[in-house]
């Protein structure tokens, strides 16, 4: 038996909803391969902050700093604001861990309606987006409050080493995957950070000459991820762009309730960290009708990273296959299943192997 230690943060809303079946499908494929996962949840959220005053306790992560893996709900919750949720908690661990690969696959699944009309069946790409730096930076300020000549200033920030890591990292993947790569910018308009990242994308270029890549600007790009997604395999973006990129990305795969995010730590000094890339949804939290699905397939790329590619395998299968077959769509795939619901028929499938 292979033992693992995650370190579970449900977080608010359907986080809390989420994790319960990514856990289930572990416990059940961790059975049929000698896997054993022990679980340490831990409750920090939006109301441990009401309650005690911040997000996760002094010296939160050193607690989690020794587990195999942290797998995330979603944080945030209207009670708190939100950049005071995520900088307590979700941004300083993907920061103290180094986890500066934020990985987000997107495949249109068989039985999942693409509610994009030109949307084509063979669509499999993965946006790899800058985790710890560029525009989510803590360097600025407000000035003048309360005057005519109020303002506020927030200053993006691109190193040369927190830039080429992750272009090398996104190359590195297209060459596994069709060797084609889109770096997504604003050059014409932001015209420091961006011809720098431009730079080093031909540095990085010519270090991986079996992969052929182009630089889009964002604007442009955006709207041929909606109108033909498919011609897409690696897309490598910073931090804000590949932010927004993978919330389009998933919904043009049918939701956003179902796409999954690895935040690699590549080194392996410190965990990753799993999470769906959706958030919180206090709009249909509490009402069992959230799709786990996201959360699933987070388990499975958690598996993959652990070193468990053929049960990452089997989970991955028993979603897509339920998909393609019973009627097993939430609520925001247009069917009518529950939480439970689906979970189950996901379980079942992985039983049925
Ligand atoms: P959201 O992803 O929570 O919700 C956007 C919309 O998508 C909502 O209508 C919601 O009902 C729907 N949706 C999302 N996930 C779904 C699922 N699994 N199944 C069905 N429907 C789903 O985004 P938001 O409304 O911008 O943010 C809500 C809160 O979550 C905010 O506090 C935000 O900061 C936080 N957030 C946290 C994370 C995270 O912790 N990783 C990520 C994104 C947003
Ligand atoms: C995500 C989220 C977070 C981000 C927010 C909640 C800070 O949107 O994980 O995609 O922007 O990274
Ligand atoms: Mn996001």
């Amino acid at each position: 038996t292979t033992r693992h230690r995650i370190a579970l943060i449900p977080g608010d809303g359907i986080g809390t909803e989420v994790l319960p079946p990514a856990c289930a499908v572990l416990d059940a494929v961790g059975r049929r391969h000698g896997l054993d996962f022990t679980y340490d949840t831990f409750d920090w959220s939006c109301q441990r902050y009401v309650t005690e005053g911040a997000m996760m306790p002094e010296g939160g992560l050193d607690r989690i700093r020794h587990h195999d893996a942290v797998l995330l709900g979603a944080v945030g919750w209207p009670t708190v604001p939100d950049h005071v949720s995520l900088w307590g908690l979700l941004i300083p661990i993907r920061r103290q861990f180094q986890q500066y690969v934020n990985l987000r696959p997107i495949k249109v699944l068989d039985g999942v309606p693409s509610p994009v009309a030109r949307a084509t069946p063979d669509v499999d790409f993965v946006v790899v987006r800058e985790n710890v730096e560029g525009e989510y930076s803590e360097i600025g300020g407000r000035l003048n409050r309360g005057f005519p000549t109020e303002m506020a200033v927030q200053e993006a920030i691109f190193t040369r080493q927190g830039t080429e890591r992750i272009l090398d990292y996104a190359f590195a993947i297209a060459r596994t995957r069709r060797g084609e790569l889109v770096s997504a910018t604003k050059s014409n308009g932001i015209v420091h950070t961006m011809p720098f990242w431009d730079e080093l994308v031909r540095e990085a270029g010519a270090r991986f000459p079996e992969v052929s890549w182009r630089q889009e600007h964002i604007d442009a790009l955006v709207a041929k991820v909606v109108l033909d997604p498919s011609r897409f395999d690696v897309i490598v973006a910073s931090n804000l762009f590949g932010d927004i990129l993978s919330d389009l990305a998933a919904a043009v795969a049918g939701s956003i309730g179902i796409a999954p995010a690895a935040n690699l730590n590549p080194e392996r000094d410190h965990p990753s960290m799993f999470e769906p890339v959706h958030g919180s949804a206090p709009d249909i939290a509490g009402q069992g009708s959230a799709n786990p699905l996201g959360a699933i397939w987070c388990a499975s790329m958690m598996l993959d990273h652990l070193g468990h590619p053929e049960a990452a395998t089997e989970v991955f299968d028993a979603f897509a296959s339920t998909l393609a077959t019973a009627d097993a769509r939430t609520a925001d795939l247009g069917g009518t299943a529950t939480t439970k619901e689906f979970t189950d028929l996901v379980l079942q499938a992985l039983t049925r192997h």
